[in-house]
């Protein structure tokens, strides 16, 4: 048998996990022999997993929640983007170092640039949400540019909070979402996971600014609840985080690789098979 390299993605739960479809379809495409797996690893048992996983020959893992943070915690060695965000969701060996990154944001930034064709440069940008996810984004959306970006949150502290450790890289503000007032915006990013709760933040009526673009990190078979009341309430362009998702892992496999996937023919394969499941 011919040995060939094995990665995985770490998480709880695991079981819908797209990346094993999405990095077999990277590898396949650029030719690189690798297998890529989903393991479910139990809660407070992620450093043995991952101790396990090296020894056994493993070369990379991606790691989603809950253990980015812990993550984070194990690596060795951190790239600018998983300092910032305290938050790794890419590990890899370097010359024996677990070497730790987060993709995330250079994904999201991705697919609002190159594949949705939104310039962030001189945009107002509202962020909604100040947890783990927008901590992810935050550093890629203030190096785009943007005039200003706004993080509102339903604990307004943990907003002022992450808007300060921020601050060194653009205007960045934080609030409550009451504080909103009658600001509009160009770029709306629901990083909260009010969608999970079948719920959309409180929102102004006339917080959308004219041609704005509406954004979910999250993705769904249907349109999440925050992109529902963005259509309803004229957003010019609603998109759900599927795209990010797919960029956030060619990403982690220009990484582990240092070859570039092809990302928009997986993309409208994951489209479709979410449109197929919706029928
Ligand atoms: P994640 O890592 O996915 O961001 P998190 O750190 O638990 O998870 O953060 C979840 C975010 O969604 C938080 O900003 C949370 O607001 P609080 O900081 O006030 O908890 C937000 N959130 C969750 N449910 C929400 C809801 N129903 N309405 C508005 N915001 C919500």
């Amino acid at each position: 048998m011919v040995d060939v390299d094995q990665y995985a993605v770490f998480g709880n739960p695991i079981a819908h996990s797209k990346s094993p479809f999405i990095h077999s379809h990277f590898a396949e495409e650029t030719g690189q022999a690798l297998t890529y797996t989903a393991i479910l690893v139990e809660r407070g048992n992620f450093p043995n997993a991952v101790a396990a996983f090296r020894a056994t020959g493993g070369k990379g893992l991606n790691v989603t929640v809950p253990f980015k943070a812990e993550a984070y915690a194990i690596a060795e060695a951190h790239s600018s983007w998983a300092m910032r965000a305290c938050a790794v969701n890419t590990l890899y060996f370097v010359d024996g170092r677990l070497y730790g990154d987060n993709t995330d944001g250079v994904g999201l930034l991705r697919d609002l640039t190159h594949n949705l064709g939104l310039s962030l440069s001189g945009a107002r940008v509202l962020i909604l949400g100040a947890g783990g996810a927008a901590q992810g984004i935050l550093q890629s959306l203030l190096m785009a540019s943007p005039r200003s970006v706004f993080i509102a949150n339903r604990t307004p502290i943990r907003a002022h909070e992450l808007a300060r450790r921020y601050s060194d890289l653009g205007l960045v503000a934080g609030g409550g979402f009451d504080s909103l007032g009658e600001a509009q915006y160009d770029l709306v990013i629901n990083a909260t996971s009010a969608s999970l709760q079948g719920e959309t933040p409180p929102l102004p009526d006339g917080l959308l600014a004219e041609g704005v673009w509406c954004y979910d990190l999250m993705y769904a078979a249907t349109p999440t609840p925050f992109l529902r009341w963005a259509t309803e309430h004229g957003a010019e362009k609603v998109a759900d985080g599927l795209g990010m998702l797919v960029e956030q892992a060619a990403e982690a496999f220009f990484l582990w690789r240092g070859v570039r996937p092809t990302t928009a023919p997986v993309i409208r394969v994951l489209r479709e098979h979410n449109q197929q499941y919706n029928q």
